[in-house]
């Protein structure tokens, strides 16, 4: 290898400071999948749920993260920062690049929805802030608070029902904007400055809550403990586990949680690795990642909204809410602040709304922002670095594709579950085996362990050699089979939708919408992946820098 092997092309960003991008990738992994979907599968799995977390984290979670962190910066240093370029760079085969351009896709078929549910916490703050949520909590009315500001409509905006939508649509349009402001200025002063502001305002006003809800008193009435409440999901219950009743659910919710979470398997890790360079260290950077997505999960994450709602509403509550997968965090929520006093034994009522409402669902936006722009990045980069964009340009065909396929999940019911279920978890755990399978097998587990050992400030332990050659790949796979044949198959035939529901007429055809626009976002950026391809992009890149 010679040294201009590894010359960055100099227009390429970078990481502004160590400090920086720690912040960033945590902003990146830390978001509404921590506050909102964590607490909801831990429920809904209900015990045993944490022992197959923790399993997931060992041998799916924490090995992906390191090899997305050095397929990322290898990449990088060669000149690509998306997954295209990253996959053929990585084994010469030429159509890999196709297959990569799933990294791409994924991303940022994740955000369409994911921008629409962070602008709701958005106006919810907002509305927190007014009193306007205080009062709806008061009289009752926090479910249909919930309807009135997405327009009613089983939850969704009705299209005879427009007017209720604009709150929603409103808020859609800050944060829309806000977004796309902060990717036009760039890596190192838009999404590193956010993420330097962001996630210690996050993890503050989370502690804050926290403290609050492990300080309050035994309920009187009914005598339940916070610490009670913790235990819903931290007793771990092997032969639940392991029955063939539950065991496969309490898997794959588990480990659908890991994937989500630490945003492994999508490709935006990889692209934000790929601002680093050759000698940067990737193993305990990332672990340190990890580590932090961790804390603010589980520990932040976990000590809110369940122990709080057990207190004061009891078990059966505490299931209820986790059954609708909004319900904990937008209705349940509110009422606990209501419920919550804010020093002394006096439930806190409207004031309680304000301010913990405030903190709650500001920090919910903070989390959610440092992720959305994380999952926007790899079609930045790849309208910037592939097609020749200016940064500018780049961002408004970012935020135009993300208008535009918002209107179906925003105006019709069961688009957002499907894209939810086959891009913001089947699609996680089919790009990780292909990544898997690239990196540990064709290019090589020697050469992939040294390329994550390249600049590293620690040693990985020899033991995730091996997880990562053989046991990552196999659970993957057994994961895809199982996950494919038992769920994602009769959700393709219509069979059952993604909740385990018979699908309604509406919900059929909003399921076929959402296939359509997968389908349609994954056509596009393959004839983008083709179009570079004839221009010569990759193949002036392999010239110019690739040993492999
Ligand atoms: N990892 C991000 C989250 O947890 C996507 O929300």
């Amino acid at each position: 290898m010679t040294s201009t092997d590894y010359a960055p092309p100099p227009e390429r960003e970078r990481w502004g400071s160590r400090m920086g991008l720690i912040l960033a990738m945590a902003g990146n992994a830390v978001g509404l999948g921590n506050f909102l979907r964590f607490p909801n599968e831990a429920v809904k799995a209900g015990s045993g749920f944490m022992t197959a977390y923790f399993i997931s984290l060992l041998i799916l979670g924490i090995p992906l993260m390191w090899m997305e962190w050095g397929i990322g910066r290898r990449g990088g240093v060669r000149g690509h920062s998306t997954c295209p370029g990253m996959f053929q760079s990585l084994t010469k085969m030429r159509f890999v690049r196709y297959l990569g351009a799933i990294g791409v896709v994924m991303p940022l078929l994740i955000v369409i929805y994911y921008v629409y549910i962070e602008s709701w916490t958005l106006g919810y703050a907002y509305n927190a802030v007014t009193g306007a949520l205080g009062e709806a909590t008061a009289a009752g009315e926090t479910s249909g608070f919930f309807k009135t500001y997405l327009g009613a409509g089983g939850g969704f905006l009705d299209m005879e029902d427009l007017n209720g939508s604009w709150p929603a649509y409103s808020f859609f349009g800050v944060t829309i904007v806000v977004n796309l402001w902060v990717l036009s200025k760039g890596l190192s002063k838009g999404i590193e400055t956010v993420a330097k502001i962001g996630m210690p305002v996050l993890v503050l006003c989370a502690v804050a809550l926290v403290v609050r809800v492990l300080t309050l008193p035994v309920d009187p009435e009914s005598g339940r403990n916070v610490l009670d409440g913790l235990g819903i999901y931290w007793t771990p219950e092997w032969s639940r586990l392991f029955s063939s009743e539950f065991g496969p659910t309490i898997w794959l919710a588990a480990a659908g949680q890991i994937f989500f979470t630490l945003s492994v398997g999508s490709g935006a890790i990889n692209t934000y690795a790929s601002y680093l360079t050759k000698d940067d260290d990737v193993a305990l950077t990332g672990l340190a990642t990890v580590s932090t997505n961790e804390f603010c999960e589980v520990v932040l994450g976990g000590t809110l909204a369940i122990p709080a709602a057990y207190l004061f509403f009891g078990m059966d509550r505490v299931t209820e809410a986790a059954q609708s997968n909004m319900g904990l965090a937008f209705n349940t929520m509110p009422q606990i602040f209501a419920s919550m006093p804010l020093v002394g034994g006096e439930a806190s009522g409207t004031t309680g709304v304000a301010i913990f409402g405030t903190i709650w669902f500001g920090l919910l936006f903070v989390a959610g922002i440092t992720s959305s722009l994380a999952l926007s990045q790899p079609t930045m980069a790849f309208m910037q670095d592939t097609m020749g964009l200016t940064r500018k340009k780049a961002a408004l065909v970012v935020g135009g594709i993300i208008i535009l396929c918002v209107q179906p999940v925003i105006l019709m019911p069961g688009v957002l579950d499907e894209v939810d279920y086959f891009a913001g978890t089947f699609g996680l755990v089919l790009f990780s085996t292909i990544e898997v399978v690239l990196f540990m097998w064709v290019f090589g587990a020697g050469k992939a362990w040294a390329e994550i050992h390249q600049g590293s400030d620690i040693k990985i332990p020899r033991l995730f050699k091996f997880v990562m050659t053989y046991v990552t790949p196999l659970a993957l796979i057994t994961m895809l089979c199982a996950w494919g044949y038992n769920n994602a198959l009769p959700i393709l035939n219509f069979e059952v939708d993604p909740s385990g529901n018979a699908y309604s007429e509406a919900g059929k055809t909003g399921a076929m919408t959402g296939r359509m626009l997968m389908l349609g976002l994954l056509a596009f950026f393959l004839i983008l992946v083709f179009v570079a391809s004839k221009r010569g992009h990759y193949d002036n890149l392999m010239k110019e820098g690739d040993d492999s």
